[in-house]
């Protein structure tokens, strides 16, 4: 059986993917890449960033995030929406704008709802606000906070439930995957916003991890935000390694594969598993941790890993 199939026959409501728009005119990549079977949910990469969907206030552009909400619709993948409120790929007008408190708050609220309600009834699930915290546990110094203070995290929100009461409404953070000071923020941070009767539905761990290193306290975190009465999700997996790769490394990973796996498995409320793009081909990493990579569970000629093998057997 395939990924997605394996989760499904575990509860789980999907194994899935994130894509982005110029590997798409990959054939090969596309073949597995549409296979429902395998994966049974896609996450944009960047094509639903606030950049891309907003490049000038007011102005919209759907042409990215519209190819693969309709390339997942055609699969029969359902899809999780990344993101409405970030620090990050925010176009200069909003992050070098200053803006008084109720401009930005009409700003949140609109790009929120317009966006969300572009894709209402379409998206499972969003990432509504995106890595609010430091890793020291205090709030991110970003255009929201320092022009909201925290109200920015209700008012997009509530923004986002209005635009598609239907839709899974979630906070997707980092380095939330072991206990420390952020996940102690965020923790509290659910905790205010469901006693205040604040839509939230769920909490994404990211899960960008690194071979040998896979927190081994990952199932209590996610059993611990369950607690509080949200769903759960692992929704951006990968799991790097220092370059070259070595078969040792490359069983060290299919354990940990295994481990992140099974900790979602355990958990009744952890939803599901997107692992950041599933071929090395096309992973963030290599770009992004200078001598890492080798993330993905299949290579840069889509031959499947060790890692493969280690999340079927995690499902
Ligand atoms: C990454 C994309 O994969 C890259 O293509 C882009 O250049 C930078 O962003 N956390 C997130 C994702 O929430 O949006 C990021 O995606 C990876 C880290």
């Amino acid at each position: 059986a395939k990924l997605h199939q394996l989760a499904v026959s575990k509860g789980k409501l999907y194994f899935g993917t994130a894509t982005d728009n110029p590997e798409l005119t990959d054939t090969a990549y596309d073949a597995i890449l549409d296979d429902g079977t395998m994966f049974g949910q896609i996450t944009p990469g960047n094509s639903m960033k606030w950049d891309a969907t907003e490049p000038q206030q007011g102005v919209f552009s759907w042409t990215g995030a519209d190819q693969i909400v309709n390339l997942a619709k055609g699969n029969g993948q359902i899809l999780r929406g990344h993101n409405c409120v970030w620090y990050n790929q925010l176009p200069s007008w909003v992050s070098s704008g200053s803006f008084t408190a109720a401009q930005l708050t009409s700003i949140i609220q609109n790009h929120c709802s317009t966006l969300v309600g572009h894709y209402k009834g379409q998206i499972y699930s969003w990432d509504v606000v995106n890595e609010p915290f430091n890793d020291d546990g205090t709030w991110r110094s970003d255009v929201f906070y320092n022009t909201l203070g925290t109200s920015y995290v209700q008012i997009a929100l509530e923004a986002a439930r209005s635009a598609d009461p239907d839709a899974k409404l979630y906070i997707n953070e980092y380095n939330i995957e072991y206990a420390g000071a952020k996940a102690t923020s965020l923790l509290n941070l659910v905790e205010s916003l469901k006693a205040a009767s604040v839509p939230l539905d769920g909490i994404g761990f990211q899960s960008h991890f690194i071979v040998g290193e896979v927190p081994t306290g990952l199932q209590t975190q996610l059993s611990t935000f369950a607690a509080q009465g949200v769903e759960v999700a692992i929704t951006e997996l990968d799991i790097r390694m220092t370059l070259p790769s070595t078969p040792a490394l490359l069983a060290q990973q299919k354990t940990d594969y295994t481990n992140v796996i099974k900790a979602c498995a355990f958990v009744e409320a952890c939803v599901g598993m997107t692992i950041w793009d599933w071929t090395d081909k096309y992973s963030w990493v290599p770009s992004t941790f200078s001598g890492q990579g080798a993330a993905c569970p299949w290579d840069e000629n889509f031959v499947r890993k060790p890692a493969y093998d280690g999340i079927a057997i995690g499902l």
